[in-house]
């Protein structure tokens, strides 16, 4: 086993540079990631001589299987995926242009990119200069450093990306908090309270609110940014957020959330700014239903345009998306990650979050993280002052075979294959897939629609194959059979 893993993570190095040098011509460096790739376990059974289609066999995805595919069964209209600038956008954004334009293409250039259609734009709290608890990514200035007096010259970086982002054509922009300002916390740091208790000091209720509708007011009028929504907490209910953290954070509990939202709902209908409000972000899928249901029990529910959760835990999906057709909010999923850098356990964490909780966005953590955490699509030395060199890693790609074929716009419909998604677009149906082996696609429920032939493209991490056009096949009666990878996500494209 060990020596499998050995030699599939040097084979993935060998292909990796072939496979970057091919796809972007970038110059990135070495490759870094760290050889913990997680890939299904039946690999070990593989030898890296092994076609896609004998380890296909070994892993016994061999078997032949109908996935139907029901055009009737309509789901929700997805928005896009997105990701989140806050700190890697704070960092990369001082990177040399060439660079900064180099990453904002891969992340979000319809074209050659992952084509992402929404990102969200941390507004800092900034931290109190007493203190130098947070590591370099994290220490993101404020835009009111002083009670009353506003510095718009603040986190430059950030806003570059978020800038980038929009040339680009992203068209969703949230804003989001992770703490208020340090002078308005009972710690007097925006990393939390001792022993993360509640951190924020109610009595600067109106300050806080005003803080942030002062910035995103500042950035509708000034910097030409629409932020369809904000969202003034993140995580509020954990008790991480602790004095002498590393990152900003604050535990805001839900007494205190309520008293904040119609306040900030007030005072965004007087600044006669489009901005809704999103909340609460929480850290579990189970925590948000506790959340949905306080809200709806007191009535604040009402002044939410929508539900944020983030996915890192909790598995009431069903419940949660049950939850929110009967409130009548959509949601979004606003940050998942985890430091597989295959890819492959996100994008089966995609498939979960699309198909059971039907969030409308979904949004991973960050567009580049830590070299060699495997937590990026990819990796720098973000806290390295002055290092900007950066590469891809596998997951890249992986979640690059969803973010550059499910369009915007489109609606998922219904699949009998928990490993399949499938979304309608125009005259366009397109499948990603990780199911493997000999597949047959049953797509015959679209009467009305004349599907022909299928393109179709996958990513194997562990063959160091990236964004490989398979080939193009025929749709026969309503069917499309075809020879699937293990351990790997496909895109088929039906038109
Ligand atoms: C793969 O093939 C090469 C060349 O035939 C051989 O030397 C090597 O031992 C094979 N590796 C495995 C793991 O079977
Ligand atoms: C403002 O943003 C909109 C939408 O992104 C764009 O169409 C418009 O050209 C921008 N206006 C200016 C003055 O930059
Ligand atoms: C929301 O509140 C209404 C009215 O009290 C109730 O009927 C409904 O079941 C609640 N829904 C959720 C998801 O809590």
């Amino acid at each position: 086993m060990a020596h499998f893993k050995h030699s599939f993570a040097s084979l993935l190095t060998f292909f990796f540079f072939a496979a970057l040098v091919t796809a972007y011509n970038l110059n990135p460096g070495p490759y870094v990631g760290s050889d913990s790739l997680s890939l299904d376990p039946c690999l070990s059974e593989c030898s890296s001589n092994d076609t896609i289609n004998d380890c296909n066999h070994k892993c016994h995805c061999a078997t032949e299987e109908t996935v139907m595919i029901d055009a009737t069964a309509k789901q929700q209209k997805f928005r896009g995926f997105g990701i989140n600038l806050a700190w890697f956008a704070f960092v990369m954004g001082r990177a040399p242009e060439s660079v900064r334009n180099q990453i904002a293409d891969l992340l979000f250039d319809k074209e050659n990119g992952l084509g992402l259609n929404v990102v969200r734009y941390e507004i800092p709290g900034g931290e109190n200069p007493r203190f130098f608890f947070m590591h370099e990514r994290e220490r993101l200035p404020g835009y009111e450093p002083v009670p009353g007096v506003y510095d718009w010259s603040a986190d430059e970086a950030q806003r570059w990306f978020l800038m980038a982002a929009i040339q680009r054509g992203v068209e969703i922009q949230e804003a989001m908090a992770y703490s208020p300002p340090y002078w308005m916390t009972y710690s007097g740091s925006t990393t939390g309270g001792p022993k993360g208790y509640p951190n924020f000091n109610i009595n600067y209720k109106e300050q806080f609110v005003d803080y942030l509708v002062t910035v995103v007011k500042h950035f509708y009028e000034h910097f030409n940014v629409t932020f369809s929504t904000l969202e003034m907490f993140n995580e509020p209910l954990a008790d991480y957020w602790t004095f002498g953290n590393r990152q900003e954070g604050c535990h805001i509990g839900l007494d205190t959330q309520q008293i904040l939202i119609p306040i900030l709902h007030k005072k965004l209908q007087e600044a006669n700014i489009p901005t809704k409000i999103a909340a609460a972000d929480d850290y579990s899928i189970d925590q948000t239903l506790f959340t949905v249901i306080a809200y709806n029990e007191t009535g604040i529910i009402r002044d939410l345009h929508q539900v944020n959760t983030h996915t890192y835990a909790g598995n009431r999906r069903a419940q949660l998306h049950e939850a929110m057709l009967d409130v009548n909010k959509p949601l979004w999923v606003s940050e998942y990650g985890n430091g597989d850098n295959s890819g492959l356990i996100t994008a089966r964490h995609i498939m979960k979050d699309i198909q059971k909780l039907q969030p409308e966005v979904w949004c991973y953590w960050q567009g580049v993280d830590m070299a060699g955490s495997g937590w990026g699509p990819l990796e720098a030395h973000l806290n390295t002052v002055g290092d900007y060199s950066f590469y891809a890693t596998p997951k890249y790609y992986t979640f690059g075979q969803f973010t550059k074929f499910l369009k915007p716009g489109s609606t998922f419909v219904s699949t009998s294959d928990p490993l399949t998604l499938a979304a309608i677009h125009e005259n366009t149906l397109t499948l990603v897939t990780m199911n493997c082996g000999k597949v047959t696609f049953d797509v015959s429920s679209f009467s009305n629609m004349m599907y022909q032939e299928a393109q179709v493209w996958y990513s194997v991490p562990w063959k160091g194959l990236y964004f490989k056009k398979v080939g193009t096949f025929l749709v026969e009666n309503g069917k499309i059979t075809l020879e699937l990878p293990v351990a790997g996500v496909s895109s088929i494209v039906i038109q």
